[in-house]
């Protein structure tokens, strides 16, 4: 059988390595004709080396076999470029397969170019929903499960969800949730190298905050509003903030970025590479975060986030989880914070299948449908 895993943007590649790894694992076992063969694409979405080079090297990926060097523009002309330079790739390669993760331009892309050469999709985390069709994801979210073959779930909301749209039963896998096979691999490692004393800063003595969504950043008095939280935050605890590029873009362009460096308690940062941030939020006493990701990796590790959003795909992080869904008013948040420094602390619980488990399932499914297609074809 013979894969092509696509990954493009950040969040991509914490999900990409663990389904590698499986790979090689599926194949030192295997036997000869059952072997998987599995190509890296990388669609170049993110291409600085702190949003993907970095990764690679964290989380030990392969070169990959493709670059398509899209880069950044517009959402029509991103998602148009991986299409474009992704169809002649899955000509000439002819896989059985193509896997797509998350929700980034790139994962749409991709399967929808996959999906008209009638190659079999499948999309790992899916069924995810915020109800949210202004967020650009949810729109990546909804096209990529509904040309998809393989339905892979990282929790029951999301067999929820598909169900709802009338998805088969047989073609929605619960596998768990794939990040967390790349957190329990690097935990330890993370925890061991106290990231936050490059900073100045004490364990569980400081909050990360991160902001990245178009819906945080692309407006001056919304993103000014969040710099005034963050003078409130930083007056409890000092605050580390990785500035993601879209942020620091708009930071600069409204003249805003002496005003947050301005501010005494708040240390900014270029983005981490995956390995220096799990170390900060291993060691943080609290997360504020628009991230999809960073609520989930919170609620892994047991450390309380505040997300800044209206609402959440990922609803299994505040059920289960050390997350609360808190807005994006000041006062809310500044409540919030005031909570969990006064010690109301949830402990949460670990979602069933977050067990780092969940790369093998996939590739599991994946190797007996392909075996009971050749039988058939026998
Ligand atoms: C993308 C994803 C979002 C994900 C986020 C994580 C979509 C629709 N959005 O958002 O779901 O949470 O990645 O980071 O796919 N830029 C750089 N260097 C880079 C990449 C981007 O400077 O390596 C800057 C460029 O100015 C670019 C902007 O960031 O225009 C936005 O990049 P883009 O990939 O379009 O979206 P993100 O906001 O990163």
């Amino acid at each position: 059988m013979k894969l092509l895993l696509v990954c493009g943007a950040r969040p991509n590649f914490m999900k990409i390595a663990p389904l590698m790894r499986a790979i090689d694992c599926h194949n030192e076992a295997a036997r000869r004709n059952d072997r998987i063969e599995a190509k890296l694409v990388h669609t170049g979405q993110h291409y600085d080396s702190e949003m993907s080079e970095s990764f690679f090297r964290d989380l030990s990926l392969p070169n990959p076999d493709h670059y398509l060097g899209v880069g950044s523009d517009s959402h029509a002309k991103q998602t148009a470029e991986v299409m474009i330079a992704f169809e002649p790739i899955v000509l000439n390669e002819k896989p059985d397969c193509v896997v797509v993760v998350g929700d980034v331009n790139s994962t749409l892309a991709c399967a929808l170019t996959a999906a008209k050469l009638r190659i079999p999709v499948a999309h790992v985390e899916a069924g995810l929903r915020s109800f949210d069709r202004s967020m650009p994801e949810e729109i990546n979210r909804l096209v990529t499960d509904a040309v998809s073959d393989y339905l892979f779930t990282p929790s029951e909301d999301s067999n929820a969800n598909l169900r709802r749209e009338g998805v088969p039963e047989e073609k929605i896998h619960f596998v768990g949730n794939i990040m967390v096979d790349a957190l329990r691999k690097h935990q330890d490692l993370a925890r061991s190298l106290r990231a936050y004393a490059r900073y100045g800063l004490p364990a569980f003595g400081y909050a990360v905050l991160t902001l990245h969504r178009p819906s945080n950043v692309d407006d001056s008095g919304t993103l000014l509003r969040f710099l005034r939280v963050l003078e409130q935050v930083q007056a409890q605890l000092p605050v580390l903030f990785p500035v993601h590029p879209r942020t620091r873009d708009h930071l600069r362009a409204w003249g805003l970025m002496e005003t947050v460096e301005g501010i005494p308690g708040v240390r900014l940062c270029e983005p981490l590479s995956y390995i220096d941030f799990l170390s900060l939020l291993c060691g943080a006493r609290l997360v504020l975060t628009d991230s999809g990701g960073i609520q989930e990796e919170t609620t892994a590790l047991g450390v309380p986030c505040l997300t800044l959003r209206d609402n959440t795909e990922r609803p299994v992080t505040v059920t289960h989880g050390t997350n609360m869904v808190v807005g994006t008013h000041p006062e809310r948040i500044m409540a919030a914070v005031g909570a969990v420094l006064g010690g109301e602390v949830r402990l949460g619980r670990i979602p069933p299948l977050w067990d780092g488990r969940t790369a093998s399932r996939i590739v599991k499914v994946l190797a007996a449908r392909e075996n009971s297609r050749s039988v058939e074809a026998v």
